[in-house]
């Protein structure tokens, strides 16, 4: 119950009362003055009513002021909690670190985890989640449900929990099958049978009217699907002594060297600004060195991932009519199905893109990309618009493809499941780094000052 509806409950019942207190004063008037007839004088009479008529007005005129005075409290009070509430503590924040770097995120997770006001957050990020969160809210079916602990404990209780309500449901179900199986061979059998099938009736009733358990809804899991392309000789990406600068005197990279291949599962990770996109667009052929080279393999397919595609999609087509025309000549059942292993199915492939959402333009973007079958992909902050189950998805087919990926994310939980090595681009130089993303995190928590 909000706040106001329990104020509004309570300003009705004081007025009730205050209504009570002048009818019930009338009544012991009018029974005083029954009584006095006849034992008293007319003029003490009169001096009664006199009397009675005053203690009348003033009671009125008590509970005028009464009224008045609950009146003008009720108006400061709801100012004054309106106030409040202005000023309250709870910080809602959603999606917080769509462009903020790793060292950010380590940052905002640690400041976020001695923050002790009330936070809200909505995020893609199961290892930030885990590390702020106390309570997590679910929502499904139109329905809030709220459980305790991080991510992780969620996650489990959900799963504990599920899995006892399949089977009180399984067991209701087969409970029901077998009365309404008696009832229906016996309900017209002998005078005794007839009677166990009415009692098995009135028990299935009443079972009914208690509110019988509701069957698990699934979470759709998205299956996300990358082709497998085969294997080319390594290496089939080279670069020797590359420098590259936007401008001569500002060089983002000097004289690095290094080979991917299509074994490669790399991140790349770096702070804002420190040359991880301009990487990936030396890698595609994008951009040129400004001097040494790089060296692709003939017959390398590289593909490329970044936020900036979706912002290149004709919004006002349907993502099958923009698969049509970005692969001409193929049917259109072959199309549909290329979206629809990336989710996307039925009208949402046939609606013009603006009514998708973010996420469902990045499941175009990425069937798009998928439809080239790379032998490379090139990601760049693909997880975005994804949610987690999504998220887990893109892993999962990462992990099972056969080619070659270089992945620049900001989500530490989705680098330690599909990256291999870490690289870290800064002061013009790409360096491997020797430990996992969780150690890399740890070495961003101690150059934060905010080692636990
Ligand atoms: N088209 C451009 N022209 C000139 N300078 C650019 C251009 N694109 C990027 N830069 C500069 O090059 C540097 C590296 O940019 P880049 O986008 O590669 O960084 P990043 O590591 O991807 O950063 P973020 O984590 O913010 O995505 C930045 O200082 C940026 O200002
Ligand atoms: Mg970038």
């Amino acid at each position: 119950m909000s706040f106001f509806v329990k104020y509004a409950l309570l300003f009705f019942v004081i007025s009730f009362m205050t209504f009570l207190y002048l009818p019930l004063l009338c009544l012991y008037y009018a029974l005083s003055f029954y009584f006095m007839r006849g034992h008293v004088s007319s003029s003490t009479m009169m001096q009664y009513c006199h009397d009675w008529l005053g203690m009348f007005l003033v009671s009125l005129s008590n509970f005028l002021c009464f009224k008045l005075t609950f009146a003008v409290c009720s108006i400061i009070i709801i100012i004054i909690s309106r106030l409040h509430f202005s000023d309250y503590p709870i910080h809602i924040s959603t999606n917080y670190c769509l462009f903020a770097d790793l060292e950010a995120c380590v940052w905002l997770e640690e400041s976020l985890k001695k923050f002790e006001r009330i936070l809200v957050v909505i995020s893609h990020s199961q290892d930030f989640l885990n590390g702020v969160c106390t309570n997590i809210i679910h929502m499904q079916s139109k329905k809030l449900k709220i459980y305790t602990g991080n991510y992780d404990q969620y996650v489990q209780t959900r799963g504990d929990l599920e899995e006892n309500q399949m089977k009180q449901y399984k067991w209701e179900q087969e409970q029901i099958a077998n009365m309404k199986e008696y009832i229906a061979r016996f309900g017209h059998g002998s005078a005794k049978l007839a009677r166990q099938a009415q009692s098995k009736e009135k028990t299935l009733a009443k079972m009914e009217r208690g509110g019988l358990t509701e069957k698990v809804v699934r979470d759709q899991v998205l299956v996300f699907r990358f082709t497998d392309v085969g294997k080319l000789p390594p290496p089939v990406l080279q670069f020797s002594e590359v420098s590259f600068g936007y401008t001569p005197e500002n060089l983002i990279y000097k004289n690095i060297d290094f080979g991917v291949d299509l074994d490669s599962r790399i991140a790349l990770v770096g702070p804002n600004g420190a040359g991880k996109s301009t990487l990936l667009k030396l890698m595609t052929g994008d951009l040129f060195p400004s001097d040494g080279m790089v060296k692709r393999h003939n017959h390398l397919r590289i593909a490329q991932y970044h936020q900036h595609l979706a912002e290149k999609l004709d919004l006002d087509v349907p993502a099958l009519q923009f698969m049509m025309s970005e692969y001409p000549g193929n049917e259109e059942e072959k199309m549909r199905a290329a979206i629809g292993r990336f989710g996307l199915t039925g009208k949402a492939q046939v609606m013009p893109m603006k009514n998708l959402s973010d996420g469902q333009k990045s499941r175009v973007i990425f069937a798009w990309l998928a439809y080239r079958q790379p032998q490379l992909l090139l990601l760049d902050e693909p997880t975005n618009h994804l949610d987690i189950e999504t998220i887990d998805s893109l892993a999962e087919a990462l992990n099972e493809w056969d080619g070659g990926m270089v992945l620049v994310s900001h989500d530490f939980r989705l680098i330690n499941q599909v990256a291999h090595e870490i690289w870290v681009c800064a002061d013009q130089k790409v360096t491997r780094w020797e430990g996992d993303i969780m150690d890399f995190k740890k070495h961003l928590k101690a150059k934060a000052g905010i080692l636990d």
